[in-house]
């Protein structure tokens, strides 16, 4: 298990390039599973999450490999085997997105159910009940999804909101397997989520008949196949949104590369507000802070709201914040595992339910802390890099799951991050 030693504080400066979207890319790749033949992906990112994500895709009958240039090689002829194993779902919960593309094209599909996570209860409820609608039967046996659709699926009018609003992967799954359904679905309160926008973008140029793309109600006319296709994933809004908050915890200057800021209008307002500029350039943005940080208060919602996916790292930089800023989870209300080692930096946050009051202080002040998800871990990082004297990461492969060797990407713009195996 590797731990990051980060030197601070430091001022970032330099030029960043944002990768391809993790979150776009996973179910992108289920997706290959709905048609016969060989899918070549680019701008996937070199992520553990992908590899588990491709180890998952082989055990089904596919072949999955890089081309010399980069691309994801999905070549699904054969699926010999729906079964989704325990050993791999236990590791990645994204996992579960290949419920809805299996049961559409194999007309069965065996998926472990995703058990606990650091971030909280995350049910599947919804997907189940989205599949149900379609006309599958569903039951769960031994630990796994049974799901069995001998004659294949019937589209429907569907309701997929949930006690938390729209959910992104549920969306996923139904929207996959409505695609070859008999008929049409529409697909109401329909998760908008940019990732969802590019899968459905993905599966028209495969064929499928999708429209209201973008939108909480998506239409979708089943076809009775879908092609190969050959996609480039959209930049990851998530990794984006924490460089931005690298440049402006670390008082510096960073110009991203490949970053849609149409993608994340909530979170450059939220940015404006706290004093940090944020201007369009090129195909990316330059972000730079030069004032302290202001307050603000955040509540996390379904897109195009504030992300769940960055509210850990901006609880990083309101920490340094002159004045109170309360942060709110809406979407997964246990998210707040990084609070503690937060406070253990100097930090000084109380939750409160599922919120968290943010005093701001002076300074951090660095110490040994552990990465318990992805984002908490990101946030750790961030924060290490404005705090006097060395944090220690530990558990970094937290990190490895979503930032493609992040070390790597800090260090040249002005970070201090050196990897230990142990
Ligand atoms: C996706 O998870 C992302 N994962 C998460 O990214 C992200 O935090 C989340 O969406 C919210 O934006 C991927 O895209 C791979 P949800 P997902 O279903 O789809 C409740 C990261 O750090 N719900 O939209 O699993 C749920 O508990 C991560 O990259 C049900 O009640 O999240 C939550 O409160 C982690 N029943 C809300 O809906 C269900 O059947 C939204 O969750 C499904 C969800």
């Amino acid at each position: 298990m590797d731990i990051f030693h980060i030197e601070g504080p430091v001022r970032l400066s330099g030029s960043v390039k944002i990768n391809g979207s993790k979150n776009a890319s996973l179910p992108i790749m289920a997706a290959s599973i709905l048609a016969k033949g060989k899918s070549v992906l680019s701008s996937v990112p070199h992520l553990s999450d992908i590899s588990v994500c491709g180890q998952l895709l082989g055990q089904l009958g596919c072949t999955v490999d890089r081309s010399p240039n980069d691309n994801l090689c999905i070549d699904a002829t054969v699926i010999d085997n729906p079964v989704g194993e325990y050993e791999i779902v236990r590791r990645m919960r994204a996992s579960i997105c290949i419920l809805g593309p299996l049961l559409a094209r194999c007309g069965r599909a065996e998926v472990s159910m995703p058990g606990g996570c650091a971030i909280g209860d995350r049910p599947i409820d919804i997907h189940v009940r989205g599949l149900r609608e379609l006309g599958a039967k569903i039951h769960l046996k031994n630990g796994y999804i049974i799901a069995e659709a001998p004659k294949g699926l019937k589209g429907k009018a569907i309701f997929l909101g949930g006690a938390f609003g729209s959910t992104v992967l549920g969306t996923a799954n139904v929207l996959m397997a409505a695609t070859l359904a008999k008929g049409k679905t529409v697909i109401e309160s329909a998760a908008c989520e940019p990732e969802i926008t590019d899968l459905a973008n993905c599966l028209n140029k495969m064929g499928a008949k999708i429209t209201g793309i973008g939108s909480p109600r998506l239409s979708v006319e089943g076809v009775r196949e879908l092609q190969p296709v050959e996609y480039k994933v959209i930049p990851d809004r998530i990794e984006a949104g924490t460089f931005m908050v690298a440049a402006a915890i670390t008082s510096g200057e960073l110009h991203l590369h490949n970053c849609r800021l149409d993608d994340m209008m909530a979170v450059v307002d939220k940015f404006r507000n706290v004093g940090v500029t944020i201007d369009a350039a090129g195909d990316g943005c330059v972000v730079t802070r030069r004032k302290p940080i202001k307050t603000a208060d955040i509540t996390t919602q379904p897109y195009p709201g504030f992300p769940t996916d960055l509210q850990a790292q901006f609880m990083a930089l309101l920490s340094l914040a002159r004045g109170n800023s309360v942060i709110i989870e809406k979407i997964f209300p246990d998210r707040f595992m990084h609070v503690a080692e937060l406070n253990r930096m100097a930090a000084n946050l109380r939750k409160e339910g599922p919120a968290v009051i943010v005093a701001g202080v002076k300074k951090l002040i660095a110490a040994p802390v552990m990465a318990s998800d992805l984002r908490a871990s990101a946030a750790l990082v961030l924060a290490g890099m404005a705090a006097e004297g060395t944090t220690i990461v530990n558990r970094v492969y937290h990190i490895d799951r979503g930032y493609e060797k992040i070390e790597e990407r800090l260090n040249p713009v002005g970070a201090n991050i050196t990897r230990q195996g142990i």
